[in-house]
């Protein structure tokens, strides 16, 4: 079984943001005094949420990935990570986390089968990561949380790292070493006007070509290709296992290969990030559907796709923060 868009996309990847809340305010993300999170007794519970991705799953899904917000905020992740794991025909379960809880949930989570994993880097100096996630004295965690990741054997660590001008441009190299080092990934993202708090942040946008020449002057670079359901580009680092990444939706988009919805909490479908079309699943669920009627209305959804975003025509028309569907 298998679905498809109206443009002949085959669908088989959801991201499912488990709660907008986070833990840090990044700067790119949401404002520093954001309140407009959703109540979480509008949150569809785990159950819930386990019956779409099953109905998703007999649609041809077969990766999922957790998000927020901060994913790990929302209590008993990792007994919800197995229950998606119980479903027949997920093969593939990641997460994307900001780091700081993970030293504590890293174990549970692998035991769980979640096995890849992202994680938001964008700096390794204290006082930065202050600056941008307004949030002070957790990169340790992050370190130690990296640590922990590695050792309960988690494969691939990828990190993520927005690369802004005047931000933290001048510490890709930096960043590039220390994952060297650990045999991390690591993927370099251009900023993306979602929301009022990435609009403003794409004042520091850059292409990222300029950090590709940039690291082609450190680092033998050789192309290549690393498993994963997403866009990035990869090159490795010769005679290594380590892969950087560049993932460009302003400067070279990735629309027609796009194979993804986002699901928030609430049970709201995004059909695209960088698109407002979206379709509630919360209602219909609550009015007692059945499994073929969550399927049926799955389709209707998937009409609704979009070709591509409009970052570059209509950089004002995504409202919502990021963190309502994690990235
Ligand atoms: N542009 C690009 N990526 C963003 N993220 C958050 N806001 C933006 C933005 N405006 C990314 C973060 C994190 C993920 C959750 O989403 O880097 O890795
Ligand atoms: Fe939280 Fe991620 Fe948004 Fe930062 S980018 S505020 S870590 S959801």
């Amino acid at each position: 079984m298998a679905c498809f868009d109206p443009f002949g996309r085959k669908i088989e990847y959801v991201r499912l943001s488990v709660t907008d809340k986070c833990n840090l305010r990044c700067f790119y993300c949401m404002p520093e005094h954001f309140k407009d999170f959703t109540p979480p007794a509008s949150y569809l519970t785990y159950d819930e949420l386990t019956r779409i991705i099953a109905a998703f799953a007999e649609l041809g899904v077969f990766r999922v990935r957790l998000t927020g917000g901060e994913p790990l905020v929302r209590k008993g992740l990792a007994g919800f990570a197995k229950q998606l794991y119980d479903i027949p025909g997920i093969e593939d379960l990641s997460l994307s986390t900001n780091g700081v809880l993970l030293e504590k949930h890293a174990e549970a989570l692998h035991e769980a089968g979640v096995r890849r994993l992202n994680i938001s880097f964008d700096t390794l100096r204290e006082n930065r990561f202050r600056l941008i996630t307004r949030r002070g004295g957790s990169l340790e965690k992050v370190l130690d949380g990296l640590q922990r990741a590695k050792e309960a054997g988690f494969a691939p660590i990828k990190l993520n790292m927005l690369v802004m001008r005047g931000v933290n441009d001048d510490e890709v190299v930096d960043v590039a070493h220390y994952c060297l080092e650990n045999g991390f990934a690591l993927r370099f993202i251009e900023t993306m006007p979602v929301g009022a708090s990435g609009q403003r942040a794409t004042d520091h946008y850059i292409d990222l070509k300029e950090i590709r020449a940039r690291l082609d002057e450190h680092f033998n670079l050789v192309p290549s290709i690393m498993y994963g359901g997403g866009p990035a580009r990869y090159v490795k680092v010769e005679g290594t296992d380590v892969h950087f990444g560049f993932i460009t939706p302003l400067s070279q988009h990735f629309c027609a290969t796009c194979n993804r919805l986002r699901l928030t909490a609430e049970g709201t479908l995004h059909l695209c990030l960088g698109n407002t079309v979206n379709f509630e699943l919360r209602p219909h669920l609550r009015q007692g559907l059945s499994d073929d009627g969550l399927k049926e209305l799955i389709y209707e959804a998937l009409k609704l796709k979009p070709l591509e975003h409009n970052f570059l025509e209509k950089p004002q028309d995504v409202e919502r923060a990021m963190s309502l569907t994690g990235g």
